[in-house]
Formats: C-alpha cells, sequence, structure tokens
C-alpha cells in the first residue's frame, strides 16, 4: 500500500511540475475511491484533518485522563523531539506535569502543538480566548458524576483537603521567576481530613464548563479551575460550552471510552496506536483503575446539572464521529494489537 502510494505521488508531482494533468487524472481512475480522495487531496493542497486542527490546543479538563498528553505529542510530526518521550512519572519523576510544561516548547513544534506557558502555575487552565482556539481544540470528558468522585478519591492530588486553597499557593510557589522550585514540588500526603463529598461536589460542580467558558483567566489568577471558590456556573454557561465543544472541537473524546477514544484519534488525525496511548498515569489510587466507575449512590442522589449538558454535547459529538469513520472494537483491532492492549475495556 504505502510502496503504491509514494509512486503515485511521484506521478502526481510529476503531472504537477510538467503542468499536465493527463498521467495523473488517468493513473487515478484506476484506484480506489478512497486512494483517490487521498490523492486527489494532496494534489490539491487541501489539508489533513491534523494540520486543520493545528496548533493543536488539548483542553485538560480535571479527572478527564492526563495520560492524553501522550497520544498528542506522539502525532506525526508534532513533537519531534518527544518521540521517544512518555509524560509520566515514571519518566521525568515528581510533578511531571509542571516539568512537561518547560519541556514542552523545545520537544514540539509551536505551529503544530500549543505548550502552555511556563507562567500559567496551576493545572486546567480554561481555554481563555474561544476565538482564537476555535477549530483547534481536542480533549476528553467524563461523566460528571464520575469526575468528581474520581477527583474526591484521588489521595494524589488531595483535590477534596480541607484547605486546598494552600495547595494552589504551593503551586505558585513552585513556579518562581521562569523556572521550577522543585523543593516546593510536595509527594501526596495521605490520610489527610477531606470535607463533605457533597460540599466538594459542589465546588467542582460545572468544572467542564468553567474550562470552556472562561476568558482571561489570567487577568484573576485567584480564580482557578481547581479554586474551590471559583465562580458557580449557570445552565447558559453549560449551553455556550456545548456549543463550544460541538463546533470549535477538531477532536472530542470520552473518558469512559478511552480505547474508542484513542482509535479514533488516530483514524482521524493518524499515527499508529501505542502503548503510551492507553497508560492510566494518574490512577486515583493503587486499587482503582481508569476505567472501574464509582459508586454514584455516595452522591445520594445528588447531579451534576451543569456539565451533564456538556457532557451529553461530547457524547453526541463522540458518537456521531464513530459512526462517521467507522471506528468499532472489531475495526480497532489493529491499533489495540498495535499497541499490545491485548484486554479491550468497555465502558
Ligand atoms: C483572542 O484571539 C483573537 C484572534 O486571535 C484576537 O484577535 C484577540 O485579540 C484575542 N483576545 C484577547 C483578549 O487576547
Ligand atoms: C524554593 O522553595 C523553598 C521552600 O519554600 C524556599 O525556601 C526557597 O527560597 C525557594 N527558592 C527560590 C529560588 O525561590
Amino acid at each position: 500500500m504505502s510502496g503504491l502510494l509514494s509512486r503515485h505521488l511521484v506521478l502526481i508531482a510529476l503531472a504537477l511540475a510538467s503542468g499536465h494533468d493527463h498521467t495523473f487524472e488517468v493513473r487515478l481512475h484506476e484506484e480506489s475511491g478512497a486512494l483517490q480522495l487521498l490523492q486527489q487531496k494532496l494534489a490539491f493542497g487541501e489539508p489533513t484533518l491534523l494540520e486543520a486542527a493545528e496548533p493543536i490546543y488539548w483542553l485538560h479538563c480535571a479527572k478527564c485522563g492526563s495520560s492524553f498528553i501522550n497520544a498528542l505529542i506522539h502525532l506525526p510530526g508534532v513533537c519531534p523531539l518527544a518521540s521517544s518521550l512518555v509524560v509520566d512519572e515514571q519518566s521525568l519523576g515528581d510533578c511531571y506535569m509542571e516539568k512537561w510544561k518547560f519541556e514542552c516548547p523545545e520537544a514540539c513544534l509551536a505551529k503544530k502543538f500549543f505548550c502552555p506557558h511556563f507562567s500559567d502555575a496551576f493545572p486546567h487552565q480554561p481555554i481563555d480566548n474561544y476565538t482564537a482556539r476555535k477549530g483547534a481544540l481536542v480533549g476528553m470528558f467524563r461523566n460528571p458524576e464520575q469526575r468528581i468522585l474520581s477527583a474526591y478519591h484521588d489521595d494524589a492530588d488531595n483535590f477534596a483537603t480541607v484547605n486546598y486553597e494552600d495547595h494552589l499557593q504551593d503551586l505558585l510557589a513552585m513556579h518562581v521567576s521562569g523556572s521550577l522550585n522543585m523543593s516546593v514540588c510536595h509527594q501526596p500526603v495521605p490520610g489527610l481530613s477531606k470535607v463533605p463529598v457533597l460540599e466538594f461536589a459542589e465546588s467542582w460542580k460545572g468544572g467542564m464548563t468553567y474550562q470552556l467558558v472562561v476568558e482571561h483567566n489570567n487577568l484573576h489568577p485567584t480564580t482557578q479551575t481547581l479554586d474551590p471558590d471559583r465562580p458557580k456556573m449557570t445552565r447558559a454557561d453549560a449551553e455556550e460550552a456545548a456549543r463550544r465543544v460541538r463546533e470549535g472541537f477538531s477532536f472530542v473524546g470520552i473518558t469512559e471510552d478511552w480505547d474508542l477514544s484513542i482509535c479514533l484519534l488516530h483514524k482521524m488525525f493518524g499515527g499508529a496506536c501505542q502503548a503510551s496511548d492507553f497508560e492510566d498515569t494518574r490512577p486515583s489510587s493503587e486499587t482503582k483503575s481508569a476505567h472501574a466507575d464509582y459508586d454514584i449512590d455516595e452522591l445520594m442522589g445528588w447531579h451534576d446539572d451543569v456539565d451533564r449538558v456538556v457532557y451529553d454535547a461530547a457524547v453526541e459529538v463522540f458518537q456521531g464521529n464513530l459512526i462517521a469513520y467507522g471506528v468499532s472494537h472489531d475495526s480497532c483491532r489493529e491499533c489495540y494489537s498495535h499497541a499490545e492492549r491485548g484486554r479491550v475495556q468497555t465502558a
């Protein structure tokens, strides 16, 4: 297939160079529809889906899957100097997401991947300028109640701890004068006392919406996605956030459907599936994989009816794309086996 393709690319190049389309057209009629389309696109310079989405901007929704970073930076040509790097604790050690921020501009091409700025001390930044990012956004979205329970039980990040604001202050202190002060990078502290689960749920409610709609956040450094006192989101905010998911994202994945999401990403943007695409870099606890569900009875009937609107939109886009790109566990077998993913997860 690739030999055939490159032979035809030479033909196309020759035809274009000579100014005559004759040879090119004759050869095209011999090929299958899909290859024809690809050749036409290449001949007429139409960008691929990946090129059209660049520079890729990852909306890193909190608890939707940090390991998605590895699938993105290994997309073809995006981060040439990160091809053998896996962004995880094993490779980069403690505070690896903070360290990656400093590696990113070296490893990735600015015209292909948007690297968060060093001075953005806080993780899970909002989009900030939707107009500028529209069409280049990619992200995973998670069932709102699962997302919140996952955060509540995440003892590696202490999200639910009493006085979480102090942890945000530590993050600020870690980012000093354009570098990282690693003496402020703390190991997770087990057994800290937590706020009650419903109080936590209320403070995290609408968090995906917040990241999608808040603009010019840098002007308000105390207002941050993970700040328990950040502004509350309304149903109107959620409707706008859902519109952005439908219209502004070049790729939408679903945390619950991780394997299909990764397979879809590669079907759309190219590149082979890799084991690191499937690695759960931040499981909430040793015994809990990212794929098992939390028991929502813990929330006693409480629902995040703001982020539900966003999640429903994301699922709709995702399912539409599964159909449009012919992605199913069956059609993803090659992807899974290339990534040595023997066991297929179902959500
Ligand atoms: C947002 O991005 C647009 C398009 O790139 C730009 O014209 C505008 O100035 C930006 N707004 C802010 C507040 O930076
Ligand atoms: C790094 O953090 C430690 C602990 O808070 C502090 O004592 C030290 O002064 C900081 N270093 C710099 C360069 O800011």
